[in-house]
This record gives structure tokens, sequence and C-alpha cells, in this order.
């Protein structure tokens, strides 16, 4: 085809192996390794078929931003598509914040957006802390676990008690069962995007028993929000803003709307800061010379202490740890819009409709942006060379309009459970062989064995 300058040429496109299903197996087999090898091999703008979708990949940190900041005017996230994200995904969240569009996700977002500002934030410090130290008050040494399924019991907890303000696993062990079958079909339909794309009719086992753990969970959220409407007096979590929260018309939000809203954010909680954790233990567990680091600053910084918001800032190396995980494993890899009209990347033309994907994985490995990008080097981000990091060379939150709601939430969490645990445990890493696995997250696989060494006393 030629080109002129008013027409720009089509991107780059990655041979077909098999023509229909194209890169589908290589996708479900290591989507991460595809990626990668595609990246390598034709840059920053490269166009693919997957099972006859046209999708692009971009990867340079000019082309996301753009994306990024015109996401509400120029582009979906496309999670409406039923396709495109999948059974599991749209029945469980629904019409929430993550797959809204248009004027009902703005509204949406004006609504929650006050449960996350930094003093409310503030208030769940406690929670965090607190449940971090019931949890290690029943740890011995000698007992082995995967650190993993523990931080996920952890996260739950603490997201149940700043979402509900309700212990979940105390008050409903439900909503704590329902939660983990639905995020296991999650990870059976991601892992296979056959299952994924069966037509929403199609009642797969898997789908049945999400169905079943959706209908139960939504039993426990509706006793969540029928007490909560009926309560008097002062609540300091996420519910109860929502329940409150009205819009300039006077209107509230409907059960529905806040059901997709709290199943919503639960999810987007839960997983992506357990990835984390469990990652940052595998980490510690592999550098004795870092945790050795990373606990004397713990100590100095505590003093014997319980952690807390304010002390956060001064926790600066176990900050550059939790960055450099989100930089190596980020937990959300990638992300996806579709373009309402032709645009234009690196003098290459990507087609309205086209699925846009760029990805973390990608651009926090790319050697233009980072010295030894596969090493795990938290320094970086202490000893000047990330000062002048392109915003979207690192986006572990994405960026724009529609960046992470949870992000201060998530750091706190992450940075304040990581204390609390550092201050009073020492463990070895049993197992050092562990990858990430790509599914909603990159979450480490098979896990994070750990054996316990001491304890300190409660303090
Ligand atoms: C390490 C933890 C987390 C990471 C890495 C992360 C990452 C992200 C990313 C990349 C996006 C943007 C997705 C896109 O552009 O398509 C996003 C959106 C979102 N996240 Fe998070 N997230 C984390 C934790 C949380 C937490 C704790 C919450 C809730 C408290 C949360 C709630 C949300 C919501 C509601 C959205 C959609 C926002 C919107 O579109 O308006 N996330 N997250």
């Amino acid at each position: 085809m030629t080109t002129t300058a008013n027409a720009p040429a089509p991107a780059p496109r990655l041979r077909e192996p098999i023509p229909l299903v194209s890169h589908l197996r290589a996708f479900i087999h290591d989507p991460l390794e595809l990626f990668d090898s595609m990246h390598a091999s034709h840059g920053d703008v490269v166009e693919f078929f997957m099972a006859g979708d046209r999708w692009v990949l971009l990867s340079h940190p000019d082309d996301i931003e753009r994306v990024h900041l015109e996401t509400t005017r120029n582009y979906r996230k496309g999670y409406q598509e039923y396709k495109k994200i999948g059974y599991v995904f749209s029945r469980t969240l629904g019409n929430g914040l993550v797959t809204s569009e248009g004027s009902f996700w703005r509204t949406q977002r004006r609504l929650a957006q006050p449960a996350f500002h930094t003093k409310r934030i503030q208030g769940y410090a406690d929670t965090m802390v607190g449940y971090t130290r019931e949890l290690i008050d029943t740890w011995h040494p000698g007992d082995e676990f995967d650190m993993r399924i523990l931080m996920g019991g952890l996260t739950q907890r603490v997201a149940g008690k700043s979402f509900f303000g309700t212990d979940t696993e105390k008050e409903s062990s439900r909503a704590s069962e329902a939660l983990d079958k639905i995020m296991l079909g999650f990870n059976v339909e991601l892992g296979s995007m056959v299952l994924e794309r069966l037509p929403a009719f199609v009642p797969t086992r898997n789908r049945r028993r999400v169905d079943s753990a959706i209908s139960d969970f939504e039993d426990v959220i509706a006793e969540f929000i029928a007490n909560r409407r009926a309560a008097e007096g002062e609540h300091g979590d996420l519910l109860a803003m929502l329940v409150e929260s009205r819009d300039d018309d006077g209107s509230q939000m409907t059960d529905k709307q806040l059901r997709d809203e709290l199943v919503t954010m639960y999810v987007a909680a839960q997983e992506t800061t357990t990835s984390t954790l469990a990652w940052i233990w595998y980490f510690l567990g592999t550098r004795p010379d870092l945790a050795a680091r990373v606990y004397a600053e713990v100590d100095s910084v505590l003093g014997g202490a319980p952690a807390t918001a304010e002390k956060m800032g001064e926790l600066k190396l176990l900050r550059a740890v939790v960055d450099e995980v989100l930089r190596l494993y980020p937990p959300a890899w990638r992300v996806f819009r579709v373009p309402d009209n032709d645009v234009e990347f690196q003098g290459y033309r990507v087609k309205a409709g086209t699925m846009v994907a760029m990805s973390q994985w990608i651009t926090h490995r790319d050697p233009r942006w980072f010295d030894r990008p596969t090493e795990f080097d938290p320094d970086r981000w202490l000893d000047g060379r990330t000062a002048n990091l392109h915003r979207y060379a690192y986006w572990p939150f994405g960026g724009g309009p529609r960046m992470c709601i949870g992000n201060g939430f998530a750091l706190m969490e992450i940075v304040l459970i990581a204390a609390t645990i550092a201050q009073r445990v020492r463990y070895t890493l049993l197992d050092h062989d562990v990858k990430p696995y790509p599914m909603i997250t990159l979450r480490p696989s098979p896990g994070v064995r750990v054996r316990v060494d001491s304890v300190a006393g409660a303090q």
C-alpha cells in the first residue's frame, strides 16, 4: 500500500501463525511472552489478530499517555462489549466504576471519590495495622504456610471493614467464601480464552458455580445495604459514603448501583494488594541483605510502636521495595481501550474499534527507561536514577481521568501491613522457584511458602 504525508501507514503486523485462531494459542499459553516477543520484533506499535478481532499493542510512553489522557473523550474502555471481558467479569462487576462508561461513570466516580480522600483513607489505617497484628498473634516459630494465601485473607478482612464497616471474616464467612469462589471462577475463565468467549447463555460448570457464589455474595451485600439504610449515626466506611451520597439533582444510588460499586471495589482492591504483598515477602526472602535493611528502617522509624499513616512517609526503603514490586510484577499488567475513530501512533494508522492494549509489564521492563530492567533493585527509587522518568514509563495505577481510585488506599495498606509484619516476624523462604501467573494480576505461582523463624511478642 502506498502512503502519503496525509495518510499514515498501517501499523506493522505480526504474522498470523494460524489464520482465524491466530495468536490466541500463544496468548493463552503465555501472554507475557507473547507481548515481550511482539514488542521485541515489531517495536512500539504492533497490530495482530486475536480470534478474528483486530488488536494493537502500544508500548511507547508518549502513546500510552495520549490514550490515557483522551480516554473519556475519544476512547471507550469497551467493557460493555461482553465478548471482550467474558461472562464472569461482566456478571460479577456489573456496571461499576471499572466497567462503566460515559456520563454514568462520571457521576459514579464523583459520588465515590470523597471516600478516597486522604483524610478518609487515613481513618482506615488502624484497621489495617490492627488486623495484621491479630494475624501475627496466631503465628509461631516453625509454622509453615503460603504467604499469598494469608495475605489474601488479611486484605479481604481489611476491605470488608473499610468498605462495609463489617468484619467479613467473623460476621459473615459467607461473603468471604463466596468471594473466593468468584475469584476462582475469574481465574478459570481468564485462564482459558476459549471458555471466556463462549456465549453468555452457555452454562459451563464454572459459570454455574460462579452464579451461585455471586448470588450468595449479593445476599450478604443486600443485608449490609439494608442495615445501613436503616441505621442512624455516623459510619466512616465506603458503604456509608455511597449510601449517603447525592447527585446534583438530589438523587441517590439505587441498591443495584450500590451492589455493583461495592463488588467492584472489593474485587479491585483484594487481588491487587494481595499479589503485591506476596511478592514483597518473596523478594525479601530471596535477599537477606535487603531484608535486614528494611527491618532496620522499620525499627528506627517505628521504635516498637504500631505503624501509622503519619509514619509512612519515613519508611522510604520499604516504599521503594513496594514501588519496585509494582514495577517488576505490576498487578494490573495490561489495560485496554477502544478508539471511537481512526487514530495515528508513531505515524501508523490504528482503525476505530481496534482493541488497543497497553502493558505495564512491557514498559516497566523496557531498557530505554530502566537500567538492568529485569533486576529487583529498590535502590533505583532512592538514588535519583528514576528522577526523570516519563510519567507513563512507570504507571502501575494507570493515569488520566480513569486512574485507579484506590491508589492511596492500596499504597497505605501495603506499606502498613508490610511494616507491621517486618517489625515482628522473621521468616525463611522455602521455595525460590516462583513465577508470575498472568491472570487478573501477576500473582506469584505456585505461591510464597515460608517458615516462621521468630515472632516478637505483642507490643
Ligand atoms: C496495588 C494495588 C492496585 C493496583 C496496581 C491497581 C491498578 C489499577 C489500574 C491500572 C487501574 C486503571 C485501569 C484502566 O485504566 O483500565 C485501576 C482502576 C481502578 N481501581 Fe485499582 N489498583 C489497585 C488497588 C485498588 C484498590 C485498593 C481499589 C479500591 C479501594 C481499587 C479500585 C479501582 C477502581 C474502582 C478502578 C476504576 C476507576 C475508574 O475507572 O474510574 N484499586 N486500578
